[in-house]
C-alpha cells in the first residue's frame, strides 16, 4: 500500500518536474532566432520598433508571410472603385496597376486630388501602409472615401497582392532580433563585474600584508 503510494508520488514529482522544465525551456526557445515566437513576443517587439504604433506585429514583420491570394480577397472592397488589370480604365479611383513603386498619383490622366498630389514620395511599403490604415489622414481631403483597414494583416496581405500586379518591389527586411547584442552587452557586463572583485581582492590583500 504506502509503496505504491510512493511510487504515485514519485510519478507525480516527476510529472511536475518535466512541467517545471518546459516552461523554463519554452522560454528559452522564445529567445531563440529560428523558433516562431509566442503572439505575445512579437506584440512588444513591434510596438517598440514602430514607436508605439497600434500594438501587434510591425508591417514588416507581417510581410514576410503576407499571402496575396488573401489580399485578392481584400481587393473586393477596393474594386467597387478600382481596376488593377493592365491597362484598364479608371473609376471613380485610378487603374492601380504598377502602382506600388510610383510617385502618388501615378496616373496619366485621372484628376488625383491636390491633397494626395501635395503628400512627397513614392508608394512603398510604408505609405501603402499608412494610406490604407486611413486614407484620410495620410492625405487630408483626399477623393477617396474609404474609411481605410484596421487590421494590419489586411493591409500586409492586400499590399503583397497589389505588389504582385504589375510592380514587384522588393519586399522590405524583416526586422533584426535584438538578443544578441543584448548578450553581448550582459557578457561585458559580467566581464568587469569579475576584473572588480578581482583589483578589490588585490586591495584586500595589500591591505592584509600592511596590517602584518
Ligand atoms: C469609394 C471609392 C474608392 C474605394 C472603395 C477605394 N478607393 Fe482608392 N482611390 C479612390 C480615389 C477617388 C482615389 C484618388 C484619390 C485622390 O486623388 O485624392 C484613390 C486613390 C488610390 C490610390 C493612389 C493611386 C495613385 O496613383 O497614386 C491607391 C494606391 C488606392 N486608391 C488604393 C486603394 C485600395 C487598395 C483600396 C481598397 C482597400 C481602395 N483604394 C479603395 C477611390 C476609392
Amino acid at each position: 500500500m504506502s509503496n505504491s503510494n510512493t511510487i504515485a508520488g514519485w510519478v507525480l514529482a516527476g510529472g511536475i518536474a518535466a512541467l517545471g522544465f518546459s516552461i523554463v525551456s519554452g522560454k528559452y526557445f522564445h529567445a531563440g532566432k529560428h523558433e516562431r515566437p509566442e503572439v505575445m513576443g512579437y506584440v512588444i517587439e513591434g510596438v517598440e520598433a514602430s514607436g508605439g504604433a497600434a500594438a501587434g506585429p510591425s508591417i514588416e514583420e507581417l510581410l514576410q508571410t503576407a499571402d496575396p491570394a488573401a489580399g485578392e480577397k481584400i481587393f473586393a472592397k477596393c474594386a467597387a472603385c478600382h481596376t488593377i488589370n493592365q491597362g484598364g480604365a479608371n473609376g471613380i479611383g485610378p487603374n492601380l496597376w504598377g502602382a506600388m513603386g510610383k510617385p502618388h498619383g501615378h496616373v496619366p490622366g485621372f484628376a488625383y486630388s491636390d491633397a494626395l498630389k501635395s503628400v512627397p514620395g513614392n508608394w512603398d511599403w510604408t505609405s501603402m501602409d499608412a494610406w490604407l490604415t486611413s486614407p484620410r489622414k495620410y492625405a487630408e481631403g483626399t477623393k477617396m472615401t474609404f474609411a481605410g483597414l484596421g487590421k494590419a494583416e489586411d493591409r500586409a496581405n492586400l499590399m503583397v497582392y497589389l505588389n504582385a500586379q504589375g510592380s514587384n518591389i522588393p519586399l522590405p527586411a524583416a526586422p533584426v532580433a535584438e538578443e544578441p547584442a543584448e548578450e553581448a552587452v550582459e557578457a561585458d557586463a559580467e566581464a568587469e563585474a569579475g576584473a572588480d572583485a578581482e583589483a578589490q581582492e588585490e586591495v584586500q590583500a595589500d591591505a592584509a600584508a600592511a596590517e602584518e
